[in-house]
Order: structure tokens, then sequence, then C-alpha cells
């Protein structure tokens, strides 16, 4: 975050001196490993502060979505407008005005306020002496090891007892709020034999092989595994949206090279762009061509404008270059829902970038923020996530999490990749003191936003090993996929035999994320099925998991997610991850939303509870697993589990069934 050294506001009127305070939000999980806390920022600096207010309704808001979202419900697929669900959800005049007179009488004079156009936000600039003062807390800088990002937070706050119960949170507050990390992490060359993490080597050479094999994945070959049909015809007010986080970006000419060796016809095709907060191309813009940057939207891109086609892709371009490190789901959100938007115009800011951009310079965004320019897309497709939910802390997640509820009130699904480290936080675990661990012990980590019960959690599978002929296999009605389950040699070579090779406990393990929230309560469309899971398989790993029988699970589906051939910087590489998995799931139901249109009926929406009630539309993982912090993680079994959910996509059957609803 940036800190204005500018002349503090005036003398700070301490009369909120008297009033008894409560602790609002505290950190639980100590930060050793990945935050280090740094100095105390000085008390004449002047930060920007953020009260979240608490917003009205949201304890009906899931019986409302259920009542759209269920397909045992009278109004299935009645979804609601914009404006109803920002009528339903804004902030109450009491908790306004309780706020802003606390603030008022606490020497923040109105003056100072600004309320956001969803009424949800109360922004004012303080010096950090008035702030601590307010908050009864003490800011310092905290740096993450690893991407030298650095926030300001603290490790508790307090407000006045009386305002407490207005308030969600306050930013900057105790959650890290980093940049979302894209879901592929693994990239192998040509040769088929060297690994390496975020990098590809080797010439490319022309493809003329096989679509489809235990180590090799082409869209052909995900619409023989899941019996999609290509080339549908395009339908009005169909849309499928793919977000992308800057730095990551495309090249076109990657597409086509793409198109050319797997789907000729739809070579020349480009994504509708929709640049948000100075979203960009590297084409035109700069010359960063390094494989971590075009990896992550070169495989989103080309597999679901490859599996839509000729239905358009909306490709949203989040954030510009020179504040990359900041952006993050908010932002995004911002730019789909006016009722979401943190501020209007620029402000100086902590957790989400903000634009202008302060940042001058190539790649510096000086327009406005974007605050509800774009439609959302019917389905949004997001191979990012944030691998520990502990960092985040529980109110900044309940809130965006809410937006993904009344989002999905509207009509819209949201798909997010759920990880690919397993039950690990990229292979560190959560120690017993609140630390983190090494890996080879420790607690369970969940990532977020798969752990929000109103999105669509997405794990991973691969062929299994020994499936020579993928038609036949399917024709003969085997169980043709297992857990995208890898171990990583320190040579660099990969096996993926698991369970049935070596003991996996100890290795590097790349696997399809999945789990228990210690945050999010389980959702009731989802109780029967891990109840049952709990009942008959929850592993005995003494306090590593929630296995309370309250926590929401995930992943709730998965495909396929294991050596994806794409094309980068001009050359035929393979990935991995669940970052594969969920463009392939929202290109799916993509397809099941157009032929609904066609039907005359409503968009899919929010599809977790039909999913639910409808597991015979999955063809059931039950291979694999997801091991780490020194355990076997959870088992693939037959049902729903935490590492695969309820199987991976059987398109004529869920044609079948969502052509049958209302
Ligand atoms: C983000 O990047 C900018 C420009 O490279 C840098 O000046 C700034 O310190 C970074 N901010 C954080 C929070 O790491
Ligand atoms: C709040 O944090 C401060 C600083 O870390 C600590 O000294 C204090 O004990 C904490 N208070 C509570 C109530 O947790
Ligand atoms: C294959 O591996 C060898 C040995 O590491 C390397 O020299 C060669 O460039 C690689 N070929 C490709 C196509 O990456
Ligand atoms: C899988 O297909 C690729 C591409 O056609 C080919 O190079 C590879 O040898 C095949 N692998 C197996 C195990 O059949
Ligand atoms: C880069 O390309 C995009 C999309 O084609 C366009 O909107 C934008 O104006 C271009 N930017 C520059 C700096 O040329
Ligand atoms: C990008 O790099 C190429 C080759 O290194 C160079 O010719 C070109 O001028 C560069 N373009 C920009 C805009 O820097
Ligand atoms: C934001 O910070 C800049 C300096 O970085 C300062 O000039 C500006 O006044 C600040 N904005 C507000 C609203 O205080
Ligand atoms: C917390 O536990 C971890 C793992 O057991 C250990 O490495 C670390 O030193 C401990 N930290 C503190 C502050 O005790
Ligand atoms: C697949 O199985 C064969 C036979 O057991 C084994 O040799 C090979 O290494 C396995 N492939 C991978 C990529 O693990
Ligand atoms: C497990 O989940 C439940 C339901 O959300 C929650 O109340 C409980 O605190 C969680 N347990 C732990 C140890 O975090």
């Amino acid at each position: 975050m940036r800190v204005a050294q500018i002349l503090s506001f005036g003398t700070f009127v301490a009369s909120s001196a008297a009033l008894p305070y409560v602790v609002h939000e505290e950190r639980h999980v100590r930060t050793e490993l990945r935050w280090s806390k740094t100095r105390q920022l000085d008390s004449s600096s002047v930060i920007p502060v953020r009260i979240g207010l608490k917003q009205q309704n949201l304890e009906h808001g899931d019986r409302w979505l259920m009542e759209v979202s269920d397909p045992a419900s009278e109004r299935y697929g009645k979804h609601w407008t914009a404006q109803e669900v920002k009528d339903a959800f804004k902030p109450s005049h009491e908790t306004v005005k309780t706020v802003h007179d606390w603030l008022h009488n606490a020497g923040i004079h109105s003056s100072r306020h600004k309320l956001s156009e969803g009424l949800n936000w109360l922004e004012f600039d303080a010096s950090v002496r008035e702030a601590e003062s307010l908050f009864r807390t003490t800011y310092h800088f905290f740096e993450h090891g690893l991407s030298a990002t650095k926030h300001v937070a603290c490790d508790n706050y307090s407000l006045p007892a009386h305002v407490t119960p207005h308030v969600d949170f306050v930013t900057p507050g105790v959650h890290f709020d980093s940049k979302t990390k894209p879901d592929t992490d693994l990239y192998l060359d040509a040769n088929g034999s060297k690994i390496e993490k975020r990098r590809v080597m080797g010439p490319s050479s022309p493809w003329a092989g096989e679509i489809c094999n235990v180590s090799f994945v082409t869209p052909q070959c995900l619409r023989l595994l899941y019996d999609v049909p290509a080339a549908l015809p395009a339908v009005e007010g169909n849309s499928l949206g793919i977000v992308e986080y800057a730095p990551e970006s495309y090249l076109e000419s990657d597409l086509d090279l793409f198109f050319k060796t797997y789907d000729p016809a739809a070579v020349g095709e480009r994504p509708i762009f929709d640049a948000i907060d100075g979203g960009y191309l590297y084409d035109n813009i700069t010359n960063v061509t390094a494989f971590n940057y075009l990896g992550e939207p070169s495989l989103d891109l080309q597999y679901a404008m490859s599996l839509v086609y000729p239905q358009k892709v909306v490709l949203y371009q989040v954030g510009d270059l020179a504040e990359s490190n900041l952006t993050s789901f908010n932002n995004f959100l911002d730019a789909i829902d006016a009722s979401y938007c943190t501020y209007d115009g620029g402000d100086n800011s902590t957790e989400d970038a903000v634009y202008p951009d302060p940042y001058p310079g190539p790649g510096s965004y000086q327009g406005n923020q974007n605050c509800g320019t774009y439609a959302a897309a019917k389905v949004i497709s997001t191979s990012y996530s944030y691998p520990n939910e502990q960092d985040l802390g529980a109110a900044y997640m309940a809130r965006q999490c809410h937006e993904y509820m009344k989002l999905g009130l509207t009509g819209t699904t949201f798909a997010y990749s759920s990880g690919d480290y397993g039950v690990t936080d990229e292979g560190y675990c959560i120690a017993a003191n609140g630390s983190y661990t090494d890996g080879s012990s420790g607690r369970f980590s969940a990532s977020f936003p798969g752990n929000c019960p109103y999105v669509l959690s997405v794990g991973a599978t691969q062929i299994r090993n020994g499936t020579y002929d993928v038609d036949a296999a399917i024709k003969a009605g085997e169980e043709v996929e297992v857990v995208m389950e890898l171990t990583l040699t320190p040579e660099g070579s990969i096996g993926y035999d698991f369970p049935s090779g070596a003991d996996p406990r100890g290795q590097i393990i790349f696997s399809s994320g999945g789990g228990f929230s210690d945050v999010f309560a389980m959702p009731s469309y989802q109780a029967s099925a891990v109840t049952s899971y709990l009942d008959k398989y929850a592993p005995d790993y003494p306090g590593q998991y929630n296995n309370s029988g309250k926590a929401r699970g995930y992943p709730d589906i998965s495909a396929n997610g294991a050596w994806f051939s794409i094309a980068v910087f001009g050359e035929l590489s393979q990935v991995f991850g669940t970052s594969a998995s969920t463009p392939t799931v929202a290109s799916i139901l993509t397809l099941l939303n157009g032929e609904r249109i066609r039907a005359g009926k409503s968009t899919l929406g929010f599809v977790n509870p039909t999913l639910y009630a409808h597991p015979e539309i999955f063809n059931d993982i039950t291979a694999g697993g997801n091991p780490g912090c020194g355990t076997y993680g959870f088992d693939a079994v037959a049902g729903w589990d935490p590492v695969t959910g309820l199987g991976t996509p059987n398109y004529p059957k869920m044609l079948e069934l969502f052509l049958n609803l209302p």
C-alpha cells in the first residue's frame, strides 16, 4: 500500500474515548513464514480507510438463491434483476447513520466521508494516528516472503460496541489480500520427460498424432471424454466470460497457432476484449513475453474458444501492468456490478489496486476505476485462486462470497479452480502454533473462493495410466479418469500412478485441490452428499481438517486438467492444473445454456443445487487422492469426495436433465 506523507488532518478529537469498545476482528493464524511484520507506520502518514457496512437481508439471501436455483422449487430459473438485488441488500438507513454519526463525533467530519454508489462502503482518508485511535490498534507493514508484496495490516482492531453490529470489516485491517494466483503451475516441454515449474522449453514440433491419450489432451479429446458436440450454433443472449488478471495476458499469434493445429475453423477468432481498469494485451503495450505471463490466458482462451466455437468468448482482462501486484477479484467484481464498487474515481488504496494508477510509466492506466461498466457473462470462468483462506479474514471473504450469491440471483454461474496442491497451501501446512510447517505435518489449508458455497469449485482429473485407447475404454464403460495427481522428483521427472505406486507422503505433489473450509459452513444443497462421504470415508487425521460435518466441502465437480496441449509464445507445450479443468467445465455449462436459451428457458445461474440433486449426470471418479501435510489427503471414492467432487461431466445426461427442467 502507498502511504502519502502529507499533512495530517488537523487535531484529532478523541471524543469516542469514553465509549465501550469491543474487538471486532483479530487474526488467529500467525504468518511468520509467509508474511513478516516489518516497521510500524508513521503516525502522520495518511491512509485510506474503508468501512464495509453491514448489508440488509443477507440472512435471507441463501433462501432466495435456493428458490431460483433448486430444481424442485416453483421459482426455479426466475432470476432477479440487478436493481432488485441492489434494493434487497443495501445497508439500512440506521446502519449508515450509526457509523456516520460515530465518525463525525470522533472528529472525522462528515465532509471527509464518502458513501459508495452501492451505499455499502464508507470511505475517508485519515492519518495513521487518527485511524489507530479510532480502531484501538497499531498498523505495521507486512511483507510477503516469496513475492515481496507489502501490505499494511494490524493484528486486531476494535469498534465501539454500538457500532459493531453495523460493520462487516475495516480496511486496513487484519487480512492480507495479495494478488491472486493462476492455477497452472506445471509446464512440460516437447520431450515429454522434463517438467519445470512455470516454464516451458524447447522448440515446438508440428503436431501430427493422436488427439487423446494418457499424456496428451486436446479440445477434441475433451469432447470425446465428455461426449460434447462440436460447433453447436451460437445463441443470442448466451455468453462465456474468461477472467485474466495482470500481468497475465495473451498473444493473438498463439491463438492462431493453436486453432491452426487443433481447430482450423476458428483461425482468426478473437475474444471480445473487455478491458477493466487498464486491462491490456501484450501485443501492443509491452514486450513481456515470458511464459509465466502468457501461460494461463493462452490455456483458458484456447480451450474455451475452441469448445464453444462459434459462440463468442468475452475476455475480462483486469488491471494494468504497473499495479499488477495488487489486482484482485474485487477489481473484477466492481466492473460487472456497480452495487459492489468500492471507490468511485481514484483514491489511495491498499487491498485492491486503485485507478487512475498512481504509478507513472508504460502500462499505467490513467482512466477511472471501472464500476459496473460491463455486463456479467452468463458463465464466468476464473482459473486463479488464493491458496489459503487463513490469510484473508472471515469478514473479507464473506463479503465477496455474498457478492457471488447476489450475482447468482441474477442468473450468473461462477466457476473457480480449486487449486493445484491438494490439501496444502502450495506445499505448506498450518502449524499447531498458528504458523506454517514445511508441509510434512500440520493442518490442511482450504483455498478461496472455492471455499465459498456460492461458487462452483472445479477440481482436476487425468486419463488413467494404462488406458491405451480412450475411445474404446469409454465405449466399454470403463472408468477412464483418475484424480490429477503427479509427483515431481528432484530430477524433474513425473509419475502419476498413485495410489498403486510409491508412498506419496512427503513428496512434492501436484494434485486436485480439495477439502473442508474452517470458515464457511456446509450449504444445504451439499449436506446429504458430504455427510454421506464423512460417514463412510472420513479419514482419521486428528486435528488436521474440519471433520465437524458442518463445514463447506469442495470441489463440487471436476474435469480433466492434465497434459493439455497449448500454444504459447509460438510453441506447442503442455500444461497441468485446475486451471485447465475450470474453463473446460465453464465451456460445457455455456453449451448447455445455449440449448436452454434456444428452448426458451433461463440460464443455469447458480448451478450447484441442481448438480448435487442429480449426481447421475457425472462420471464418478473413484481412484487417486490429494496427499499432503504428511498424509494421504483425501481419496476419490464412490459419490462425492473432496478431491473430484461429484465427478466429471457427462454432456448427454446433463443436456437431458437441463432441458427437462423448467
Ligand atoms: C507494486 O509494484 C509497484 C511497481 O512495480 C511497486 O512500486 C510497489 O511497491 C508494489 N506494491 C506492493 C504492495 O508490493
Ligand atoms: C491485539 O494485538 C496487539 C498487538 O499485536 C496485542 O498486544 C494485543 O494483545 C491484541 N489484543 C487482543 C484482544 O487480541
Ligand atoms: C529435450 O531434452 C534435451 C536434454 O535435456 C534438450 O537438450 C533438448 O533441447 C530438449 N528438447 C526439446 C524439444 O525441448
Ligand atoms: C500420445 O499422443 C501424443 C501426440 O499424438 C504422442 O506424441 C504420444 O506418443 C502418445 N502417447 C502415448 C502413450 O500413446
Ligand atoms: C491495444 O489493443 C487493444 C485491443 O485491440 C486496444 O483496445 C488498445 O487501445 C490498444 N492499446 C494501444 C496502446 O494501442
Ligand atoms: C520489442 O522487442 C523487439 C525484439 O526484441 C524489438 O524489435 C521491438 O522494438 C520491441 N518493441 C517495443 C515496443 O519495445
Ligand atoms: C493520494 O496520495 C497522493 C500522493 O501519493 C496525494 O497527492 C493525494 O492527495 C492523495 N489523495 C487523497 C484523496 O488524499
Ligand atoms: C511454530 O511451529 C513451527 C512448526 O512446528 C516452527 O517451525 C516454528 O518455529 C514455530 N514458531 C514459533 C514462533 O514458535
Ligand atoms: C504409466 O505406467 C507405466 C507402466 O506401469 C509406467 O512405466 C509409466 O511410467 C507410467 N507413466 C507415468 C507418466 O507415470
Ligand atoms: C469447522 O466448520 C464449522 C462450520 O463452519 C465451524 O463452525 C468450525 O469452527 C470449524 N472448525 C474449525 C476447527 O475451524
